[in-house]
């Protein structure tokens, strides 16, 4: 339904964009974008104000026909383009032509610790959204990695606020490029998905300020045009029209003069919603178009706003600050007659997936170089668990795809090798067989008839008479496996995988394990196999991915973008704060969850520094089929103000034989300050590709931002004078070299 398309084209075709002196002006594009909305806005009467603003089916919001000014249509995020839903109904609608290039998890995207691929990826993800004629893609997620049990971990981009934010930046722009509107989501401090209508996140500022903020910001500062609340609670409010959060935060101190979304269903009051911030409303139940009239005008921002404003209870002054954000927002999108035209399953989308999958993951075991796999010494190899050929690009919420092909992990060794090696496949266990998930088919039927014990027996079988053993384990985008609006309940591998991987180890020596998840696992067998490899939900182009980095036609040169926890004590959400929350009864919000973030800033490494603690592997932790020599660190100067500008200086050699790439990193540490610090923080990284022998000077740059803390007392970034240390580190506990300088 794109009606409204055509009357702007329409009347675009007949008046030019100048050639008639009575263009009305919010259609003439060669004037300044806020004329033309205000243009807009002075043409428009209460209830198209107010129809503009809010939803006319599950995705899309209706513009202003008798204007000519579109629809807007929105869509999942953050991965791909979500398939085409029914126009009330999540069900499918039946499309055969909006089959997408499913794209690795932003988890993945992060852990490649690459900000030219997230461009790459917003481009490419962008170019996909534009052709199937959407104006917001409802992504990225950027919220922070404070659980290990949070079910959409995977849709995020790890534990660092300094990594989510560069990484977010780039992939806004990227996407933005097109026309398309990033929507930011979930602001903010909606950290687990296990209560996610009723957690009320208890957090304080300078948290807020330094951990869960900061990647919104950078979306920000990236220029994104909208932003998604949250469902969640913050400091006994909603997210998605906090006070705090959006009018004096996002839109006060930021001046984001975009638009602000609520989560699908996220509205519960007409009065704090027009007040706090709120801009468009999404989501909220109709049922389902059988209610007499148009079942969206009884939205908590459609009818009952209306009458507010006639009745004088809300200003028309405060309803045009949303309609403009709106009308921005169109003209950037919708309106935008310079947006490319976009691509849909391009062979460049295809490959982008592929080079991404392969930079993002991460080797973190390679005893007696097992692994690139020897075609000299390997003849057959056992793949075993389900996860070798499970579709997963299917499952886990709303960022379910219809990816338009899906190579599994076995399909992608079958190809790389052929014949050249004797590859034999068992599952090993049945874990998760369903069909359908979030409204799409896997067309994939998993049932298995075997008992347990015969596919345990099948696969020990298959390993013992094999050279090497690939097992495939981890979670699947099920319930409670890496799905939105769950939480896995355990840190543990479901469905006996470990004690099927102890097993087949214990058959098989040289057994490699490849961990297809979005977040940390235990891994008690870790000493018992050769090999492992963090490999990431990877979109289309999962298997082929897989094997150029176990064959070694790809060098790994990913790093974690959280920690990887031993146990759920190693991590202060869980060690300090409440998880899952205490059930209290607010008079406002009714039944509500608080969930203290007593672990504050101490988030992820900076608990584990903090603490001594020795985690199953740290942040920034990844191995190379090379290995990389740092030389000393050198600064330009030892004193300066918190203004000037410190470089420091690392040489970093290429000490194997083979190519690759090194994530070299660079933390603060200020060794004295009036608030407790965490012992480091994350404020630079570069990837840098080296030959075997050659050698590179990274170089980093330290200003303000990087030695500021936030008082929350004084509600302002400090840097208070002392002596600072510029610590490099191939991972967050592998420090090559440290620098100490001085703030005067
Ligand atoms: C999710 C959002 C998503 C929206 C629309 C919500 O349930 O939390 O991330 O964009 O649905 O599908």
């Amino acid at each position: 339904m794109k009606v409204n398309r055509l009357i702007l084209s329409f009347a675009v075709a007949i008046c030019g964009s100048t050639a008639f002196a009575d263009v009305p002006v919010y259609l003439d594009d060669s004037k300044p974008l806020e004329e033309r909305v205000e243009d807009a806005l002075s043409r428009m009467t209460l209830k198209q104000k107010i129809a503009i603003r809010h939803a006319q089916s599950k995705f899309s919001s209706p513009g202003v026909p008798a204007l000519g000014i579109p629809e807007l249509w929105t869509d999942d995020g953050p991965m791909g383009v979500r398939p085409e839903v029914k126009w009330d109904e999540w069900d499918q609608a039946g499309w055969s032509n909006d089959s997408c290039t499913a794209f690795p998890s932003l988890t993945c995207l992060a852990a490649s610790w690459d900000p030219e691929l997230a461009v790459l990826y917003g481009t490419s993800l962008g170019e996909e959204a534009r052709f199937r004629e959407k104006d917001v893609m409802l992504g990225p997620g950027v919220n922070i990695y404070r659980t290990p049990l949070c079910g959409r971990n995977f849709e995020y981009f790890g534990e660092d606020p300094y990594l989510a934010g560069v990484m977010t930046g780039q992939y806004v722009k990227g996407v933005q490029s097109n026309g398309v509107a990033v929507c930011v989501k979930h602001y903010a401090a909606n950290n687990n998905e296990w209560n996610r209508y009723t957690t009320n996140s208890i957090v304080s500022d300078r948290a807020l300020y330094e951990i869960y903020l900061p990647a919104f910001k950078a979306a920000v500062d990236a220029g994104a045009w909208s932003l998604m609340g949250g469902y969640n609670l913050v400091n006994g409010q909603h997210a998605t029209y906090n006070q705090r959060l959006v009018n004096e935060i996002l839109k006060g101190e930021w001046g984001f003069d975009g638009v602000v979304i609520s989560d699908w269903g996220a509205v519960h009051d007409t009065k704090q919603a027009v007040e706090g911030g709120l801009d468009m409303e999404f989501g909220t139940g109709t049922d389902g178009l059988t209610s007499k009239g148009n079942p969206y005008d009884n939205y908590w921002l459609a009818n009952p706003y209306y009458n507010g404003v006639l009745e004088g209870k809300f200003s028309e002054e405060q309803l045009n600050d949303k309609v403009r954000r709106v009308l921005r927002l169109t003209m950037r999108t919708a309106m935008n007659r310079n947006k490319p035209y976009g691509s849909l399953n391009s062979e460049a989308h295809h490959q982008a997936c592929r080079r991404i999958g392969q930079e993002g993951i991460v080797l973190l075991k390679n005893d007696d170089n097992i692994l690139p796999i020897s075609k000299d010494k390997v003849r057959s190899i056992a793949v075993i668990g389900e996860n070798g050929i499970k579709r997963m690009t299917v499952g886990g919420g709303s960022s379910s795809l219809k990816a338009l092909y899906e190579i599994f992990p076995l399909e992608g060794l079958q190809a790389r090798y052929g014949d050249t090696i004797n590859i034999v496949y068992e599952r090993g266990y049945v874990g998760d067989t369903l069909t359908y998930y979030n409204h799409v088919w896997t067309k994939q039927h998993l049932d298995d008839p075997r008992s347990p014990e015969q596919l345990k027996a099948d696969a020990l079988k298959a390993a013992r008479n094999a050279d090497l053993v690939l097992f495939f384990s981890g979670l699947n985008k099920a319930d409670h496996n890496d799905a939105e609006g769950t939480d896995r309940q355990t840190l543990d591998l479901p469905y006996g995988q470990n004690e099927l991987i102890e097993a087949v180890a214990a058959v098989n020596p040289n057994t490699v394990v490849v961990n297809i998840s979005g977040t940390g696992v235990a891994m008690p067998w870790l000493g018992k196999v050769k090999a492992v490899l963090q490999a990431w939900y990877l979109g289309n182009e999962t298997g082929n991915a897989i094997a150029s980095v176990l064959a070694g036609d790809v060098n790994p040169s990913g790093k974690l973008p959280y920690t990887y926890y031993a146990s759920l004590d190693q991590c202060a959400a869980h060690k300090l704060g409440e998880y899952p929350g205490t059930p209290r009864h607010d008079p406002v919000e009714g039944d509500i969850i608080d969930m203290k973030y007593n672990d504050d800033i101490f988030v992820g490494y900076r608990y584990i520094d903090k603490e001594k603690i020795k985690p199953t592997f740290p942040f920034g932790y990844g191995l190379s089929y090379t290995t990389f020599g740092y030389g000393k660190a050198t600064i330009d100067r030892k004193k300066g103000t918190a203004d000037d500008i410190f470089t420091v200086t690392v040489p970093v050699t290429n000490t194997g034989d083979c190519a690759g790439s090194e994530v070299v990193q660079l933390y603060i540490s200020d060794l004295k300050s009036s608030l407790p610090r965490p012992v480091k923080e994350l404020k630079g990284f570069a990837k840098v590709r080296l030959e075997p022998g050659q050698t590179e000077n990274v170089t980093f740059e330290i200003g303000r931002d990087a030695l500021s803390f936030f008082d929350d007392k004084a509600h302002a970034w400090v840097v208070e004078p002392g002596r600072f240390e510029a610590i490099i580190g191939a991972s967050s506990a592998d420090i090559r070299s440290t620098v100490s300088f001085e703030i005067e």
